[in-house]
């Protein structure tokens, strides 16, 4: 099948790059000359592990390639994915969708046979039907028809999420668009994972009822991890015996410095503007927007009071500042508020990220920028740990020991034991766990 993908950000150019492995031929669009240019040199402009290789391979086949020439892609393809931003519209959280629809414009120009076009931006529901309306008004003559098809996939495992997904959803409303998204995912279909045919209406909730589900039980743990600290408890303990209950399962219990990230921040945001809208409040959804948003504060004042309640005149080492690790994305990065409040607290900061450094560098000011933990380590008061890179996990205690002024460590993504960190003579803090005496 003949494939436009238009917008290669996260979503779009790992999905046409997994359309083209599966076999069919894809050309993705973007607006973006650097991006394009980048593509065309065989530079992948966004860092996810495995991309490039299957990018480059793809391309080299033949079945990938890339182009700002909207109009040839669409009057080439068979199927045209829309997978262009929805970000959080300034003021009442809303999705922005004026790329959506300046998308849909463009496709409307370019149509010029029978075309299914399918939404993979997360789009309020109703989004779809103003596509189709707008390609209606634009071209009353052309046949088309508009579907659904929502991606889950995680950033740092997007590969692997898009090819084995827990089941794909398809909204559409045709037996024709049914037979044309089926194709597309026939790999996936003949190895029998889930692919749930819904009304477009239905495909655009689920995504963002999946979502703000995740972020609630996300939220849920951090609330429980605050509990734990108060009570001499391990939070790691009672997401593992809550974890076991099949009803609940283990995923997403890891108790941190609070959500952060391009979806779910966002896609919480603009779920609870469509409740307010249609008069039916999602008050569970805005608790946690709210209790998510004050977390990343509660972070900073975690670390100040690690340093003896004030942090005036020290110095703080931190590692890792996307929103979490294999990504350089800092979309709504926890990152972003606990630095800058540290900094108004008085902090000269240290900081390090093994992918995220070249956005960061954009976002934060006064920063002495390191070039690995251990050199962000030395002559700083105190270590915090923000993201949970693998390279993090096993650092030299003893070393750190000897760059460090003093032993402290604030781990906000508990990848160490309370029990061997004691053991190696440090201070440490972390999400929800007791501290050894
Ligand atoms: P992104 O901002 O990384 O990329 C969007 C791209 O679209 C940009 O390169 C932009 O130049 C391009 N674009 C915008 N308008 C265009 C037009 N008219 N023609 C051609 N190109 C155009 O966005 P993203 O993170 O890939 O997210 C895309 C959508 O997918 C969003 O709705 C998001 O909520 C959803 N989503 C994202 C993720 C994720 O992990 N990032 C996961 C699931 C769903
Ligand atoms: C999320 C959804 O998981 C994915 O299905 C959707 O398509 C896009 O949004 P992503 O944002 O890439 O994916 O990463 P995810 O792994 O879900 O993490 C989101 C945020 O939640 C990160 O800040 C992460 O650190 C945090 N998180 C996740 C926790 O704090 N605890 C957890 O147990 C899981």
């Amino acid at each position: 099948m003949r494939v436009a993908m238009i917008g290669t950000g996260y979503v779009g150019l790992v999905s046409g790059t997994c359309f083209s492995e599966f076999g069919h031929s894809v050309t993705c669009v973007d607006k973006n000359p650097d991006r394009i240019n980048s593509l065309l040199r065989g530079e992948i402009p966004i860092f996810e592990p495995g991309l490039d290789d299957l990018v480059l391979r793809n391309v080299k086949a033949g079945r990938l390639s890339f182009t700002m020439d909207i109009k040839a892609a669409v009057a080439n393809a068979d199927a045209v994915f829309i997978g262009v931003g929805t970000p959080s519209r300034r003021g009442d959280g809303e999705a922005d969708l004026s790329y959506v629809y300046a998308a849909a414009k463009e496709i409307a120009e370019a149509l010029t046979h029978y075309t299914l076009i399918v939404t993979k931006s997360t789009v309020p529901v109703g989004t779809g039907r103003e596509v189709e309306r707008i390609i209606r008004e634009t071209r009353p003559d052309a046949e088309f028809e508009v579907a659904s098809n929502p991606e889950f996939l995680r950033e740092g495992a997007a590969i692997e999420d898009f090819m084995r997904p827990d089941r794909v959803v398809c909204g559409a409303g045709s037996d024709r668009a049914r037979e044309l998204l089926r194709a597309l995912y026939r790999p996936l279909y003949i190895n029998e994972t889930p692919i749930l045919f819904t009304t477009l209406e239905t495909a655009e909730l689920i995504k963002y009822a999946g979502n703000a589900f995740l972020a609630t039980k996300i939220t849920f743990i951090n609330e429980i991890a605050d509990l734990c600290e108060k009570v001499n408890v391990n939070v790691q303990d009672v997401a593992r015996g809550i974890g076991l209950d099949g009803r609940i399962g283990g995923k997403f219990l890891h108790a941190g410095p609070g959500y952060g990230g391009s979806c779910f921040p966002k896609d919480t945001n603009a779920l609870a503007a469509t409740g307010r809208k249609f008069d039916a409040p999602l008050s569970i959804v805005e608790t946690v927007i709210d209790v998510n948003d004050k977390r990343k504060g509660r972070m900073a004042e975690k670390v100040v009071a690690a340093c003896g309640g004030s942090v005036k005149g020290k110095t703080i080492a931190v590692l890792g500042l996307t929103f979490k690790p294999e990504t350089d994305d800092m979309r709504d990065s926890p990152s972003l508020e606990i630095v800058p409040a540290l900094q108004s607290a008085g902090a000269t900061i240290r900081a390090f990220d093994p992918e995220g450094m070249h956005e960061a560098k954009k976002l934060f000011k006064d920063i002495v920028w390191c070039d690995d933990g251990y050199e962000t380590a030395t002559g700083a008061d105190v270590l915090v740990i923000i993201t949970e890179w693998n390279q993090f996990r096993a650092l030299d205690m003893e070393k750190l020991k000897t760059l460090l002024r003093a032993p402290v460590m604030v781990d906000l993504r508990n990848i160490y034991k309370p029990a061997e960190m004691k053991q190696a003579g440090f201070r440490y803090y972390s999400v929800g766990r007791p501290p050894v005496q």
